[in-house]
């Protein structure tokens, strides 16, 4: 059975094609270029850019797969969260799709699908505490099901990769920030800046960026001939130590052995190194790179899985909506 499958919330048009449940092909729009000449994604741009890319990118992921429409059986699509605008333009192709050729329909929410892009490729049980870190979304969950989520901390402020393209923007080092960040501390071994670590000490699991961020905004304020490595390699110590110190809490307050990490963020190669080395008898899971940022991959394998289990959604119901908490909220 061959699924279809849409993600465009944010700024990257992307598609897969399943077979069964394996990835056959997945093909990705960027926008960088659009957006990188105003340090962060321009949601109108990005819509249209959206409706630009989506024509070609399904006529190539279908020839790439060497598949035709009529060979799709299932077709799935974000609704939830994103840019109003750029869910709209993948959600209603997909749905356009799927009503005109009657092939079943299946929404997923952003966010679980995050939740799911390692699963894609390593066999990961239930439950999990499930790490979402990207540029909209700094937030933790136990994941007891592919459906069932219990929220139990999230960024009060700016989200992880949020802060990464803010302080790349105050250095003038381009869009998106993580990876050049990312890149630029790779090479840096000497000392770093005392950043300080909002809400690390505070015993919940909430985080919060926008501090950091307007300490570094400080320190360039008052040192203009900083050294861009020691920066923002110091920014990086900073913000990966408040968020690993916060996954270990969680992790040992809910006895928790699984912790699976996904999001733009969970790219980022210090997080990748440091957080294995703080568990000793739990398993830290990580997507394969190309399932770390916006993908379709993720979208069609948590579709399939919840088509399985429920069957299909009636398309002509389905509508894009810009906010939506996933699960259950749970205070500490
Ligand atoms: O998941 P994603 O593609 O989109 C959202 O849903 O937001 O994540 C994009 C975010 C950007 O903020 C980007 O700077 C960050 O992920 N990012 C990284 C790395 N690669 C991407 N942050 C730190 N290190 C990286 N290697
Ligand atoms: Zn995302």
């Amino acid at each position: 059975m061959f699924t279809l499958a849409f993600e465009s919330s944010c700024d990257d048009t992307s598609i897969a094609i399943f077979k069964d449940k394996r990835l056959i092909t997945m093909k990705t729009a960027s926008q960088n270029e659009i957006h990188s000449l105003y340090g962060g994604v321009v949601p109108e741009l990005a819509a249209r850019a959206h409706t630009q890319n989506i024509l070609p990118l399904y006529y190539e992921v279908l020839k790439e797969a060497n598949i035709k429409l009529s060979d799709v059986k299932l077709i799935t699509a974000t609704y939830a969260p994103g840019l109003i605008g750029s869910l709209l333009v993948g959600l209603e192709f997909a749905k356009a799709l799927a009503i005109i050729n009657n092939i079943k329909f299946k929404k997923v929410h952003h966010i679980a699908g995050h939740l799911h892009a390692a699963h894609i490729t390593q066999k990961i049980d239930y439950p999990f505490l499930g790490v979402t870190v990207s540029g909209g979304h700094t937030t933790i969950y136990i994941v007891n099901d592919i459906d069932k989520y219990e929220l139990i901390g999230w960024s009060l402020d700016d989200a992880v990769g949020e802060a990464y393209d803010k302080v790349a923007k105050m250095c003038d080092l381009g869009y998106p920030g993580g990876p050049i960040i990312d890149k630029i501390a790779q090479n840096y071994n000497g000392e770093l800046i005392d950043f300080p670590r909002p809400m690390k000490y505070k015993k919940n699991f909430n985080l919060s960026y926008s501090g950091l961020k307007t300490a570094v905004s400080i320190y360039i304020k008052n040192n203009p001939n900083y050294n861009i490595e020691q920066l923002v390699s110091s920014f990086q110590v900073a913000a990966i130590d408040v968020l690993t110190h916060k996954i270990k809490l969680a992790a040992k307050y809910y006895n928790l052995k699984r912790i699976v990490i996904s999001g733009g963020v969970s790219a980022n190669s210090h997080l990748r190194k440091l957080l294995p080395t703080l568990f000793k008898d739990e398993t830290v899971y990580f997507p394969e790179m190309k399932y770390c940022m916006d993908n379709a991959g993720m979208i069609g394998y948590l579709g399939i899985l919840l088509y399985e289990k429920y069957g299909e959604d009636n398309p002509k119901t389905v509508n894009p909506k810009a906010s939506s908490r996933l699960g259950v909220k749970l205070n500490k």
